[in-house]
């Protein structure tokens, strides 16, 4: 498939929601919003993230918060389970790594909690390491511009779309390309009745 990172850069920057942490792209608020947004909303997770990070601003913060403060934080995301990682994987930063995010994909991807998909878009946001990011919408996105029937749930499709992903992945601006795919499949290329009229990829779909 031809290069269709110019097109989708181009839809991104005329589309794209303003989030704060696309403002300040600390490997800490991308970790964090990361973390927050895989089974919450956008809409839901802004309240949460601010108030998350006017209380920890930073990682030695979150490492040194009390079991309480953190539940209280939480409170009303769900699946706490990834609150208890994120502390775990804090007080790992600030024990293995002397406070400071690893730069490494393995370093980051060894923290709890942290997978390929969190992983990816830390390296590659945060510090521009070409990494391609695979979520839902980039599932559903690559398999309408591949024209793929291949299934996500089993291991060879994964794999499927992970090289896809790699294999389309602008590695000059890899952390905005994707931001790209996933804001497209988010606002442009959704589920349902999507608006293919005025998508910028339909010569290629
Ligand atoms: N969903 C989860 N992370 C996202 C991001 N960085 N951009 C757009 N949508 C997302």
């Amino acid at each position: 498939m031809e290069n269709i990172s110019p097109a989708l850069l181009e839809w991104f920057y005329k589309n794209r929601r303003s989030l704060p942490f696309r403002e300040d792209p600390t490997p800490y608020h991308v970790w964090l919003s990361e973390v927050m947004l895989q089974q919450t909303r956008v809409s839901a997770v802004l309240p949460y993230y601010y108030r998350f990070l006017e209380e920890l601003p930073d990682i030695p913060a979150l490492a040194a918060c009390g079991e309480e403060k953190l539940h209280k934080l939480w409170e009303g995301l769900g699946y706490y389970s990834r609150a208890r990682s994120l502390h775990a994987a804090a007080r790992r930063v600030a024990e293995r790594f002397d406070g400071v995010f690893p730069t490494g994909y393995d370093d980051v991807r060894s923290l709890p909690g942290v997978g390929d998909y969190t992983a990816s878009a830390v390296c590659s946001i945060a510090y521009g390491q070409p990494c391609a990011v695979v979520d839902g919408n980039v599932y559903r996105v690559l398999s309408r511009l591949t024209d793929a029937d291949v299934p996500t749930d089993t291991a060879a499709g994964k794999r499927y779309y992970a090289e896809r992903a790699r294999s389309l992945l602008d590695e000059s601006r890899p952390g905005l390309h994707n931001q790209a795919v996933m804001e497209f499949g988010a606002l442009q290329c959704v589920p349902a009745n999507p608006d293919c009229e005025c998508c910028p990829l339909r010569d290629r779909c």
